[in-house]
């Protein structure tokens, strides 16, 4: 079915001929409705016009027959499926209209459904896009006030959004969002930080990965609905100073918003649990948390440990320091030890940890490595 133009295709259109310049791409061109009035523009040179319906680019391509309309290519794709690494950074302007609705059979209606929720195509569609738009270069994306998850997508994939349009149809508004790339990314870029990508998210930053030098590094952002303030400086300074004692991932530079680190690869320590090296990593963080006691450095968190040790063969590496305070007295190792009880559900494990936290001393904690 070809999406014939409606509310939301004449409102899009308005900023489709405001925002045009350069190489410009219309994703999901339906009609060919934005790709045209792109072509328009005088400031436009070029546009890829796509569709993964091909009766609608044919239907695009017979309804396109003026002049500037010669500029567009038409491309039969899924989403970005067809742009090899020659577009990579190519874009001005990316332009979707996106399907956005709930999908309501067992078929997926391609020109309204995104999926499930609604929001899938439009995740798929961000969770490539900065590849391909330039770093100065601008989205338009259209989508419902009733799709869900929009403002975390836009974040976790690296953009910085504003609303420039709104309408209100039967029972939902649609929206016009402009998406720029997040600038503390594109000053990433800028550094020499390549291929940044989302990787995951916690409660104060998100960790995109990049390649920095030719390495994978792991960079964390701080979230901008947090409101911890100073949080990335803070890690950064106390991971250069778990580094002089070789602990914790290697801290490679930072901005004011940005740290960027080795990515430690590994498993888990979650996964850890339950086998045959469980002992000997046990150990291990035992003795990196008595370390990081013996520094006053409290990481917090060891009670529930399971994110936030990286195993690999022989070695552990303690992650995720944003938490972490210079303390007179820091009880890394009494946590663990708490954990350990909760796990083996021997009462022993209290005892000890009380003794450690009332002695601290080199014998006590040699007598915990003799319970493992
Ligand atoms: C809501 S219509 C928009 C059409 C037109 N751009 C407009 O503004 O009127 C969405 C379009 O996206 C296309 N589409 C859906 N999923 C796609 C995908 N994975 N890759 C490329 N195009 C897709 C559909 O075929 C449809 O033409």
């Amino acid at each position: 079915m070809v999406y014939e133009p409606q509310e939301d295709s004449f409102l899009l259109k308005e900023f489709v001929s405001k925002y045009s310049r350069g190489a410009v791409l219309d994703m999901g061109t339906g009609s060919g409705i934005q790709a045209r009035e792109a072509s328009h523009s005088k400031r436009t040179t070029k546009v890829f016009a796509v569709d993964i319906d091909k009766q609608a680019l044919n239907y695009a391509k017979k309804h396109s027959n003026g002049k500037r309309h010669k500029l567009i290519k038409w491309v039969h794709s899924d989403l970005f499926e067809k742009f090899s690494k020659k577009f990579n950074h190519s874009f001005d302007l990316i332009i979707f209209n996106a399907p956005y609705l709930p999908q309501e059979r067992r078929e997926r209606e391609i020109a309204l459904e995104g999926g499930k929720e609604g929001h899938e195509v439009i995740e798929r569609f961000l969770s490539s896009a900065g590849r391909f738009l330039k770093p100065t270069g601008t989205i338009l994306l259209v989508f419902s006030s009733q799709t869900p998850h929009m403002v975390d997508l836009i974040e976790r994939y690296g953009f910085a959004g504003k609303e420039i349009g709104r309408r209100h149809i039967f029972f939902e508004d649609i929206l016009v969002y402009e998406l720029k790339k997040n600038p503390v990314i594109q000053g990433l870029e800028k550094l020499g930080v390549l291929d940044v990508e989302y990787f995951a998210k916690g409660k104060r930053g998100v960790i995109f990965t990049g390649v920095f030098k030719k390495k994978k590094v792991a960079i964390k952002l701080k979230r901008e609905t947090s409101t911890a303030q100073n949080t990335v400086v803070h890690e950064s300074n106390m991971l250069k100073e778990l580094n002089r004692h070789g602990l914790g991932p290697t801290h490679l530079f930072n901005t004011q918003n940005a740290l960027v680190y080795e990515f430690v690869q590994g498993t888990h320590f979650r996964d850890v649990i339950g086998s045959k090296s469980f002992s000997k990593v046990c150990k291990e963080i035992f003795r990196q948390c008595f370390e990081l006691d013996l520094l006053h450095i409290d990481k917090k968190e060891m009670t529930r440990p399971y994110k936030h040790a990286i195993v690999k063969g022989n070695k552990v590496t303690l992650i995720d320091f944003e938490r972490a305070r210079k303390v007179l007295q820091a009880h890394n190792v009494t946590q663990f030890c708490q954990f350990m009880r909760s796990h083996t559900k021997d009462e022993r494990w209290i005892n000890i940890g009380r003794e450690y936290a009332r002695k601290r001393d080199k014998a006590t904690f040699e007598r915990i490595m003799g319970m493992i």
